[in-house]
């Protein structure tokens, strides 16, 4: 029986994350919106991971005022997110009332898919996300974040799948966000994971070690059901597969896309010009559209080896990317194998680039790496070395429990903090994720909007002297 394989596409989102560091605004989206409504994806990926907080910090732009535009120009598409589980959007955890409120407001204002993962794979950070998704009447995708390495065996991933199906998930994705999986090793853990679940299977491989396109091409052999891509001008490197050639892969096979191939690529010749106009800019370094073997090697996501090259040419150190690409692993092992996704990426890249740059490890040592050590973001896959986290907590108390437990409700709270600059109820949540990123924004924004008022009054008087 022909098994039509769905596609959810990913250029307006994790494209533009892995490869030009989230700073797509949406004036470079809206030209194609209509475009894109009219392709057939099963889903467009659209806003979450790093994009809210691009843009408040970088591009100036209200996220919601985005997603609300978004689902006014593509009406006929089921629109995802990105979701960390019980940190949001954000960077640490934080209390059920303001994660149910933020899932309630997201889907109000457009989301029908939420694709929900924990950076450690502790089922208990996903609970509430799962059951407010489903609360409001979203889709409630898990993605596990995959990873190598000793504990990471095919028997740990099917366990993981059948907790997310016992917890209520729709779906699940598998996230290989360090382009870690090979095409055979792709192909065992679909068929595991499907043995064990009736969900449906996405899988989400990036393109950094050049497998991305036959890893799927098995996924979808061992009975994937909806693979990602992104629109070939901004495909491949530390992207993904590009949209186009997986549709003609599968044109006239079983697995048939029964998408419109000439429709689809007329979308091609826009993101070529978005492409020229990022790298003449230099915000696209075209080292990141290579292949690059290493990433099989120290395991580090696309956005991840972005960001640790904007952080090495701030300090001016852009020649120790070996060094910190070598500590990685180390740093890695020695807080507990975490899967590097975000925050945990941020959290073991910004600690192995302090172990390089200050030529002593933990010499200095974030207050994000002591979080992940104490126990803040869950549970570790393999527990970390008493000694170690001595030596890095000192003789504060190590966390076991569901982190959000601890946490009091505390949406009154922030809604007080910041009531003297919020114009829509969606501001407290701007506000509960990135704090005084947003206080700036929303300054910025009242500036602007003294500005065009005073520029009106200017011009209305002119019009009617006083
Ligand atoms: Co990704």
């Amino acid at each position: 029986m022909a098994k039509q394989v769905k596609i959810t596409d990913l250029t307006l989102r994790d494209a533009h994350q892995s490869l030009i560091a989230t700073r797509m605004p949406l004036s470079d989206m809206t030209p194609i919106l209509e475009e894109m409504d009219k392709a057939g994806f099963y889903s467009c990926e659209v806003w979450g991971g790093a994009t809210f907080d691009s843009c408040l910090r970088f591009l100036d732009e209200d996220p919601w005022e985005r997603l609300r535009t978004l689902r006014k120009m593509m009406p006929n598409t089921k629109l995802q997110m990105l979701f960390r589980g019980q940190n949001m959007l954000g960077y640490r955890h934080y209390a059920d009332d303001v994660l149910e409120y933020f899932v309630q407001k997201s889907v109000a204002n457009g989301i029908d898919i939420i694709r929900i993962f924990d950076a450690l794979n502790d089922i208990r950070n996903l609970k509430t996300a799962i059951s407010a998704a489903k609360k409001e009447g979203a889709h409630a995708q898990v993605a596990i974040s995959y990873t190598t390495g000793e504990v990471f065996t095919l028997q740990y991933y099917m366990d993981y799948a059948k907790r997310i199906e016992a917890e209520g998930a729709d779906s699940i994705c598998i996230k290989d966000m360090a382009a870690l999986l090979t095409p055979y090793d792709t192909y065992e853990l679909v068929k595991g994971i499907k043995s064990v679940t009736k969900l449906p299977v996405q899988l989400h491989t990036h393109y950094t070690s050049g497998l991305a396109s036959m890893c799927l091409l098995k996924g979808i052999e061992a009975g994937a059901d909806i693979i990602d891509t992104v629109m070939s001008p901004l495909a491949l490197g530390t992207s993904h597969a590009p949209t186009e050639s997986m549709i003609a892969a599968l044109q006239g096979t079983e697995y048939d896309t029964g998408m419109d191939l000439v429709q689809v690529s007329k979308m091609r010749d826009y993101y070529m010009g978005l492409r020229d106009k990022y790298i003449k800019s230099g915000l696209l370094d075209p080292k990141m559209l290579a292949t690059d073997s290493k990433a099989l090697i120290y395991q580090v996501p696309g956005g991840m080896l972005s960001n640790l090259l904007s952080q090495l040419k701030q300090a001016g150190k852009e020649d120790q990317l070996t060094q910190v690409l070598e500590e990685v692993p180390r740093v890695r092992k020695d807080s507990g194998f975490p899967p590097l996704v975000t925050p945990t990426s941020q959290i073991v890249g910004t600690q192995a680039v302090f172990n390089v740059i200050t030529g002593e490890r933990y010499k200095t040592v974030t207050k994000e790496f002591k979080g992940l050590v104490r126990g803040e973001y869950g549970k570790t896959p393999v527990d970390i070395d008493p000694a170690f986290r001595k030596k890095i907590i000192g003789d504060a108390e190590p966390i076991d429990c569901r982190p959000a437990d601890l946490l009091k409700p505390e949406l009154d709270t922030l809604r007080k903090e910041c009531a003297e600059w919020t114009t829509q109820e969606e501001d407290v949540l701007s506000y509960a994720q990135f704090g005084q990123v947003a206080v700036k924004f929303f300054e910025k924004r009242r500036d602007k909007m003294f500005n065009v008022d005073a520029e009106h009054a200017d011009r209305a008087s002119k019009v009617h002297p006083l």
